[in-house]
């Protein structure tokens, strides 16, 4: 019986728009423990300096500050990376949370710009770069299955239509492969704004629910987009990695 080929990331290039901060960052170092070079993106030049010296990497990790609510950063971000393996987007901001009468409008077409207009220009200026035996990974998350109540429409709608632009896209662009990665709830940096200091509360009653017993840190969520990058067989999917969530 011969194994599945998972490919080594040795020597490959990543690039990770999200990656000075939570997910996006666990992201980025266990790609570096895996032998790749990574670029990791934001709009916070000061962040990814911060983020850089963290991940250290021995030369291996540049930061570009792009924004992907701008097509022009888009475009210049692909540019100044040049040729890459792999697109990990994970950027994102605190959602919507208003009852729907009370729906800011300003801040919803923030929100979706930033997260699904903004993945569809990453992924728009990204195919003239990326490797085609390559891949995608965009980021969902939870609230599409367990939507807020109230308040969770709109980030539940957004979550929910990228299982649906990757199969798209994995059509379209085949063989270059287009995944998403779902999780739960996760220990990052967004929890402190969204929460602040009632956080831990929070996950401390979370975890107790969790089949898994606990929240997870970005360091349990990143070996999913790892195995999306390395299995040449999987696309078109949305991988669930939420401790159970969906079911409790
Ligand atoms: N944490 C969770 O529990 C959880 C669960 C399910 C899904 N998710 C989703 O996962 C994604 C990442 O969440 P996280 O918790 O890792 O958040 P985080 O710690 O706040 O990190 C967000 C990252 O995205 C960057 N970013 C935000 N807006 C951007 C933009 N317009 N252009 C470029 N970069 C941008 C941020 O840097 P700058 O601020 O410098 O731009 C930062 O690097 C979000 O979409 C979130 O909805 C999170």
């Amino acid at each position: 019986m011969t194994s599945l080929p998972m490919t080594s990331l040795n020597g490959k290039k990543i690039i990770v728009v999200g990656g000075s901060s939570g997910i996006g960052f666990g992201v980025a170092a266990a790609a570096l423990e895996s032998g790749a070079e990574v670029v990791i993106a934001g709009r916070s030049a000061e962040k990814l300096k911060a983020a850089e010296k963290r991940l250290g990497g021995a030369g291996r990790v540049t930061g570009i500050a792009a924004d992907m609510a701008n097509e022009a950063e888009v475009s210049g971000l692909f540019e100044q990376a040049g040729a890459f393996d792999h697109l990990v987007a994970t950027a994102g901001t605190p959602p919507p949370n208003h009852p729907i009468g009370e729906t800011d409008m300003d801040f919803v077409r923030r929100f979706v710009d930033g997260k699904l207009i903004g993945a569809v220009m990453l992924a728009k200026h990204a195919v003239r770069t990326l490797n085609k035996a390559g891949s995608m990974i965009f980021t969902s998350g939870i609230n599409k299955d367990r939507p807020p109540v109230p308040g969770g429409s709109v980030v539940s709608a957004v979550a929910g239509s990228f299982t649906y632009f990757a199969r798209a896209l994995a059509l379209e662009l085949a063989p270059t492969r287009v995944n998403i990665v779902s999780p739960g709830w996760v220990d990052t940096e967004m929890w402190d704004e969204i929460v602040g200091t009632a956080k831990s509360g929070y996950f401390e009653q979370m975890g107790a629910r969790l089949p898994a017993g606990k929240i997870a840190r970005p360091a349990d969520i990143a070996p999913a987009y790892l195995y999306l990058m390395q299995n040449e067989f999987m696309t078109g999917e949305t991988i669930h990695i939420d401790g159970g969530q969906r079911l409790v």
